[in-house]
């Protein structure tokens, strides 16, 4: 009797182990040498549940280039403007069917005023289409002749579905769990192992060094830590989820750390992470005071793009179709920076003002230059002082507004001082909302005013 209880309890724990296991057939693709263990490990059943989500939606026919552009008709084109009236018309309707089917073009659009940008959805959408341009103008090393469009991460929805948040920080009350230190808990991001369940902030927002090994015998400097070991395998297990792979699609197993002998999609990810890292921060952390809270995380951060966002399990986001070949009008408008296109800085040796991109706070190299001749004042008058003013334009929210004035104060505030002047001598005012503008966004309400003092 004892002995059929125990042979029952054998095959619990034999079927408990086992649930966590995949239930065959399960097919193996042989990727090097026999006997190397380069294999790739396919379920087919998850495979046919991934490809109806992998599939393009139709393309609409060609229009015509002739007849007049955008911008000649139109009140406010900044990145569209050299496209014909049919080709725009094409592209406006394209991105409502891949970002806002059902809500449709008032998503973005007041429709009294096609040309202002009261919402923020259309203030979005322009950077987004500034974003999509760059990838495909100056991502080929990642993104190849396949390129993106708005539907890559988008599929048909305002949020596209896989977007990553800083986790909430856990809180220490009085608990007997003790401080998880971000980690030891299953977490979906990691493929529910209790790795650190945020390895994107120190690789895809920062540059923190992947590794796990050191390159020289006797801890001599070198920054591989246990965490950023953990750290880096957390990465690693979301790069293999997001891309429906196993680690064979990049490594040669019988050496993670060896690029040799390694599958030369390793290179093509290595250009991933800094694409996706460029995304982040010049895109996206950009744009959060231009969004609504409720589309922001539990830590107020804006929603933000990894692997997954793009690939959502496939090896080539939609299977390797290449939508964006259908608008080689659009993918010529090329990867212009978002800050072309602004006014010159204007500069004396009491006055500099500075111009921003669209939602953007980053000071433009070429803007930052308007900022030269009042350094020089300042180094050659030791007592005098300077006020940062931001300013916004009336349109849209108001403490969004407000938000990203100040942010753009800091910015040119943070430039000074890199350039040696003392932070004391250096003063920030509030925001300061400019003169009223009633054609759309207007280039100089986004500006930073420096003033001697
Ligand atoms: C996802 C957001 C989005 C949707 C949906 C959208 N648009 Fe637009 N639209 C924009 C953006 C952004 C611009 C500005 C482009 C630029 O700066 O080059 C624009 C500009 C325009 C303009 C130029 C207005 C002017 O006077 O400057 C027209 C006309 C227009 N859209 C029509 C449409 C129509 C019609 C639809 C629906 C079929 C539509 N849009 C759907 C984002 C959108
Ligand atoms: C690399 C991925 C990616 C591509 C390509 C992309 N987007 Fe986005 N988009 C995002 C992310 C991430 C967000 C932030 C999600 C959110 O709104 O909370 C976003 C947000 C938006 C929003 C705001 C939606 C809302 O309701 O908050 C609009 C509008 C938008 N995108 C339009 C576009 C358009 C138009 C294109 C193509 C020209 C495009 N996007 C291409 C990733 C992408
Ligand atoms: C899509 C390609 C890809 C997949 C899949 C992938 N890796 Fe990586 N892995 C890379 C790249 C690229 C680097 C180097 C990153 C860098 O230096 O920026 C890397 C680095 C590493 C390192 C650090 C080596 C060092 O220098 O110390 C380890 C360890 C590693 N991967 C393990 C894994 C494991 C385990 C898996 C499966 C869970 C995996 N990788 C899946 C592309 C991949
Ligand atoms: C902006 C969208 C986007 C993001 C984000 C993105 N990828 Fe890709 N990736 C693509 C496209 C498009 C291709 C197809 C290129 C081609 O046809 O060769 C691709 C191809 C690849 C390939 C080559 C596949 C093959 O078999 O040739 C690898 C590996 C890869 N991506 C890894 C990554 C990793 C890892 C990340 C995150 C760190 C990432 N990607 C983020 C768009 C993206």
């Amino acid at each position: 009797m004892t002995r059929r209880l125990s042979a029952w309890f054998a095959l619990l724990a034999a079927a408990t182990l086992l649930v966590g296991c995949e239930r065959p057939p399960v097919d193996t693709v042989q990727r090097g040498y026999r006997g190397t263990g380069m294999e790739l490990v396919y379920n087919p059943r998850t495979l046919a549940a991934m490809a109806p989500l992998n599939v393009a939606p139709p393309l609409p026919d060609p229009a015509s280039p002739d007849g007049p552009k955008a911008k000649q008709v139109f009140k406010n084109v900044q990145v569209l403007g050299d496209l014909s009236i049919g080709e725009f018309t094409r592209y406006m309707t394209a991105i409502t069917a891949w970002v806002a089917p059902v809500e449709g073009c008032n998503y973005c659009h007041d429709p009294e005023n096609l040309g202002e940008d009261k919402k923020y959805t259309k203030v979005v959408a322009r950077r987004m289409m500034q974003m999509t341009n760059h990838i495909n103008a100056d991502w080929k090393s990642h993104v190849a002749e396949t390129g993106v469009t708005c539907f890559t991460c988008h599929r048909g929805g305002a949020v596209p579905r896989q977007v990553w948040f800083k986790p909430q920080p856990q809180e220490l009350r009085a608990n007997f769990i003790g401080d998880r230190d971000g980690q030891n808990q299953a977490s979906k991001t990691v493929g529910l192992s209790s790795l650190p369940y945020d390895p994107f902030t120190p690789y895809l927002l920062s540059a923190q060094t992947i590794g796990v090994g050191a390159d020289t015998a006797l801890p001599t400097g070198h920054v591989a830590s246990i965490v950023h070991t953990e750290q880096t395998y957390g990465l690693m297990v979301h790069m293999s989820e997001g891309l429906g792979v196993n680690c064979t699609y990049c490594h040669n197993t019988r050496n993670f750390k060896s690029w040799e002998g390694a599958p030369p999609q390793r290179a093509t990810a290595w250009q991933g992470i800094r694409m996706t890292r460029e995304l982040n921060n010049d895109y996206l952390v950009p744009l959060t005071p231009a969004f609504p809270p409720n589309r922001l995380g539990p830590t107020g951060d804006v929603a933000k793009v990894y692997c997954a966002t793009c690939h959502q399990g496939a090896y080539k986001p939609l299977n390797g179709a290449q939508m964006a070949k259908a608008f080689p009008e659009v993918l010529a408008l090329g990867g212009a920076r978002p800050t072309d296109g602004l006014p010159a800085p204007q500069a004396d040796a009491v006055r500099a003002v500075l111009f921003f991109a669209t939602g953007s706070a980053a000071l433009d190299p070429d803007q930052a230059k308007g900022l030269l001749v009042l350094v020089a004042t300042l180094s050659a008058q030791p007592r005098a002082t300077v006020a940062v003013s931001g300013y916004h334009s009336a349109s849209g929210d108001l403490a969004g507004n407000q938000a990203l004035a100040r942010q753009r104060a800091t910015s040119v505030r943070d430039s000074l001082l890199a350039a040696g002047v003392a932070p004391a001598r250096v003063k920030l005012e509030k925001p300061l909302q400019a003169e009223a503008n009633l054609v759309g966004e207007d280039p100089a309400a986004r500006r930073v005013e420096v003033t001697l003092k």
